[in-house]
């Protein structure tokens, strides 16, 4: 890849597991199971290629009120990358971290998700987010209820410390993959000033050539922040 800008923090909207399993009349399931593989793929490639902080959106919180059948070869799928498969995590020698409401998981996936985190809590060479159960507008919401229990007034840093991303930087760059032209409750506050961009391609067939594609975009791009540019008319 030539000489290029990295985003410092990479989201990543992995959309469109559904569709590409039943293009191949296989089950929505099949779909997902390939799509946690490529997550693997493409998050371990953005680490090689020097980007420090990756956030996956892997469950929303909507997405809880798929039929239950989906929604339990998801919490199967969830659970044995927490446990049996946990390696998978381990080996991108990076802190995992999960974001989102955890507590809606039985207690053995809760258990086995702060236990991964724990045990990757050291890591300093990167960090990989991964939302399960997020949803923006419920963070923001709980973020405000919490300075008003606290009798506080907040500013824009304060506020974001509050979220849960915390003190993370927000996203350079977000990625959504299956076609879709909108963000679906991921990151509303922190995507402010986020580079966005849309692939086609669904989620289990976005290549690591995708990846470099989207991020030569990027380093092509002109973040103004609202300002203007010297020599710029
Ligand atoms: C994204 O793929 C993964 C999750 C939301 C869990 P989808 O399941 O939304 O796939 P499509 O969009 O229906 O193809
Ligand atoms: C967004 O995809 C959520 C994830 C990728 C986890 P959805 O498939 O849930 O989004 P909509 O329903 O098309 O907006
Ligand atoms: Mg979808």
């Amino acid at each position: 890849m030539k000489q290029i800008k990295l985003p410092t923090h990479l989201a990543l909207i992995m959309d469109g597991n559904g569709r590409w399993a039943k293009r191949r009349f296989r089950p929505r399931a099949y779909g997902h199971r390939m799509g946690v593989q490529n997550m693997f793929r493409i998050c371990t490639h953005a680490f090689r290629l020097g980007v420090r902080i990756v956030t996956v959106y892997a469950l929303s919180t909507e997405n809880l009120f798929r039929p239950k059948e989906e929604l339990n070869e998801l919490f199967d799928l969830i659970r044995s990358y927490f446990t049996k498969k946990k390696d998978k995590l381990l080996e991108m020698g990076v802190k995992v971290n999960v974001i989102g409401d955890i507590t809606v998981f039985p207690p053995d996936i809760r258990e086995s998700v702060l236990n991964v985190m724990d045990e990757t809590k050291a890591l300093t060479e990167g960090l990989f987010n991964i939302c399960l159960d997020y949803g923006s507008r419920q963070e923001i919401v709980r973020a405000v209820n919490i300075a008003v229990s606290q009798g506080r007034f907040v500013d824009e840093a304060s506020f974001s410390a509050l979220l849960s991303t915390g003190s993370l930087p927000d996203p350079d760059l977000i990625i959504r993959t299956g076609g879709e032209l909108r963000l679906s409750n991921f990151l509303l506050y922190q995507a402010a000033y986020s580079e966005l961009y849309f692939s086609n391609k669904m989620w289990p067939e976005f290549s690591k050539r995708d990846l470099e594609k989207a991020i030569e975009n990027y380093s092509a791009r002109d973040r103004r922040f609202g300002n203007v540019r010297e020599g710029t008319t």
